[in-house]
């Protein structure tokens, strides 16, 4: 079981699909290659890992037969067993905003099912509260994370600073900018 970390009385909740290689022997959330880019998304928001409350839409790593570093995208059964975890965690830090990493959670979160870039840039809500969906940090490691992807993500980021009345340079606004 890897549960949550960060602070129960944090302001924004991030939710993931479900802990990987890396998180599982640490047993805590984002802590691999993906967990790297968020920490220097949350750096580049001038917020520090601590600041916020990071978990995941399910609790254990998805199995697979003779399984060694790979990991699998949970299954629908999977997110359901796991939905009142993540019910009670909202509860109990009641965040200002959510944001899910990825199109697994806002499957898991708010049902929603298709391309991340139509979920994006727009307010949802779980459990009465402001949800924001963005790419998952691991896929902008992947090879072909263009600039373009990039500059998405960050935006549903302002869009976060913005609603918390979080101060924002104007250097931050130019971020990934294509012309900056
Ligand atoms: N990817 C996730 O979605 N969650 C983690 O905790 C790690 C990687």
């Amino acid at each position: 079981m890897v549960f949550a970390t960060g602070n129960p009385d944090a302001r924004i909740m991030l939710v993931g699909e479900a802990p990987g290689h890396h998180e599982e022997r640490k047993r805590e959330p984002f802590v691999g290659p993906a967990g790297q880019m968020l920490d220097k998304i949350l750096t580049a928001m001038g917020i520090a890992r601590g600041d916020v409350y990071i978990s995941n839409i399910v609790k254990f790593r998805p199995a697979t037969p003779r399984q060694t570093t790979n990991n699998r995208k949970p299954s629908p059964e999977e997110m359901a067993s796991c939905l009142p975890f993540i019910q009670k965690e909202v509860a109990i830090v009641e965040p200002e905003c959510i944001i899910a990493l990825g199109g697994t959670a806002a499957e898991g979160l708010l049902k929603l099912e298709g391309a991340v870039g139509n979920m994006r840039g727009t307010w949802h809500q779980f459990s009465g509260i402001p949800t924001r969906v963005t790419y998952h940090p691991s896929y902008l490691l992947q090879s072909g994370s263009s600039l373009p992807v990039k500059r998405a993500l960050w935006e549903d980021m302002l869009a976060v600073m913005e609603k918390l009345d979080m101060p924002i340079s104007e250097k931050q606004r130019t971020f990934f900018h294509p012309k900056s």
